[in-house]
């Protein structure tokens, strides 16, 4: 999830939160809560060591060389009035020579970041900006000589913001154009280099606390489903709209790398996710078709449609007619338009039964779901822990959705401040 940070802790999470390639994994050989130290020789021979970061995150520079605001940089400086925001970050865009050779020194073996939309083509559509495109081509160059390999993400929570305004982003179909037109000249720029691409990274989570509960870009969501004071939005059917289009601009882009880049290129395009672990906190029938529910809405909700075609069906009951139907040659593009999935996992949620919600005659994405949600993110204190609970989820996935290739694009802990090693007990 996409937290406002400072430098420090992107710092940390560049050496702690990892991700590895899963070519042939084998499970039950991976982590064990009793066990405390490992290292690569506990991997197969070919996993991927990475890290992640965000545009907005680390290069700053948001005023510079042509690049105009997304909606994070909205949203930064809405809600915290100047304190922070990614203005400078870790001033990546002129540091970013010197963050390669803290990669190497850490031995990765790939980077995952986000190109920032509006760096690259400023204010969202027409021209390319030379000096964005330098950046990018640098980055990438230097990552390629030292031997990492570069995982791409085109959104990160960061639609130019002149999109928003225009016609409102997401929640319109006219970003389908501009989202495919901005996919194509990354795939046509960077492509010879880069072979993994995602196109939205988790359009879950971005679409319910952007336009449920407004407490993320771009802060839409309506009375009483607000959690801050977001602006004017619709949370009853936005969040749906929001979705629905991802996956439509998603597979867009999928296509158009299939036919005019994959043959040449050889690269992939998936999609991340945001997924979690259920517990059923009562050990009744209840409880558990709730469990399955939420994960219907959460995970099911992107994953459906891009395996089978559909969105799940307690979705499409729940949501009735708010939730927007593919139209047959959608559902058939959508499907089997991700070539991998990654998968984005910290904690387990607990959850137990409130179908109670669906007698309520407003209701937004979450009382949809008709469960109560615990996050079990501060488990240990301050630490979101439950990294064993990667495995059970990685198992869950490949049973669900057709074993499906899987990145593991960011797990871990979250951590609000540095803090030494010895001081993790799990
Ligand atoms: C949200 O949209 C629905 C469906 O168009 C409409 O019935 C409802 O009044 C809208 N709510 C708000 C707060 O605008
Ligand atoms: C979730 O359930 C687990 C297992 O029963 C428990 O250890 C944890 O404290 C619960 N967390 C919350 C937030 O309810």
């Amino acid at each position: 999830m996409m937290e406002p940070k400072t430098c420090s802790s992107i710092i940390l999470a560049l050496n702690l939160i990892t991700f590895f390639l899963l070519p042939n994994f084998a499970f039950g050989t991976l982590l064990s809560a009793d066990e405390s130290y490992y290292s690569r020789d506990d991997f197969p021979h070919d996993f991927i060591f990475g890290s992640a970061t965000t545009a907005y995150q680390v290069e700053g520079a948001a005023n510079e060389d042509g690049r105009t605001p997304s909606i994070w940089d909205t949203f930064a400086h809405d809600v915290f009035e100047g304190t922070e925001n990614g203005d400078v970050a870790c001033d990546g865009y002129h540091k970013y020579k010197e963050d390669v050779k803290l990669m190497v020194e850490t031995g990765l073996d790939a980077y995952r970041f986000s190109i920032s939309w509006s760096r690259l083509i400023p204010n969202g559509r027409g021209p390319v900006n030379p000096q964005g495109l330098e950046y990018y081509n640098n980055l990438i160059n230097e990552l390629i000589s030292n031997g990492i390999q570069p995982h791409v993400t085109l959104h990160n929570f960061d639609l130019p913001q002149a999109l928003d305004d225009e016609y409102g982003g997401w929640v319109s179909s006219k970003i389908v154009r501009d989202f495919t037109n901005y996919a194509d000249v990354c795939f046509r720029e960077f492509g010879d280099r880069v072979l993994y691409w995602t196109t939205i990274n988790e359009p879950n989570v971005f679409a319910t606390g952007g336009y449920d509960t407004g407490s993320t870009p771009p802060r839409r969501c309506s009375p009483p489903f607000c959690i801050s004071t977001g602006n004017k939005g619709n949370s009853t059917i936005e969040p749906y709209l929001a979705v629905h289009n991802i996956l439509l601009s998603h597979s867009s882009a999928a296509r158009l790398y299939k036919r005019k880049y994959k043959e040449n290129q050889h690269g992939f395009v998936g999609i991340s996710i945001f997924t979690f672990g259920c517990h059923p906190i009562r050990n009744t029938e209840q409880d558990k078709v709730a469990c399955q529910r939420a994960y219907d809405h959460m995970v099911g909700w992107i994953l459906e449609p891009l395996v089978r075609g559909d969105y799940p069906v307690s979705m499409k009951r729940n949501a009735g007619s708010r939730i927007p139907v593919f139209t047959s040659r959608e559902s058939e593009q959508i499907k089997g338009s991700a070539d991998f999935i990654g998968v984005i996992h910290y904690y387990n949620i607990n959850v137990t039964d409130n179908s109670d919600a669906l007698n309520n005659h407003m209701r937004d994405f979450n009382m949809d779901i008709a469960a109560v949600l615990n996050f079990d993110l501060f488990s240990n204190e301050e630490i979101a822990v439950t990294p064993w609970k990667l495995v059970e989820e990685l198992k869950k996935l490949k049973l669900l959705y057709g074993n499906p290739p899987l990145f593991i694009y960011e797990n871990g802990l979250s951590l609000s401040e540095m803090i030494e090693l010895h001081q993790l007990h799990y």
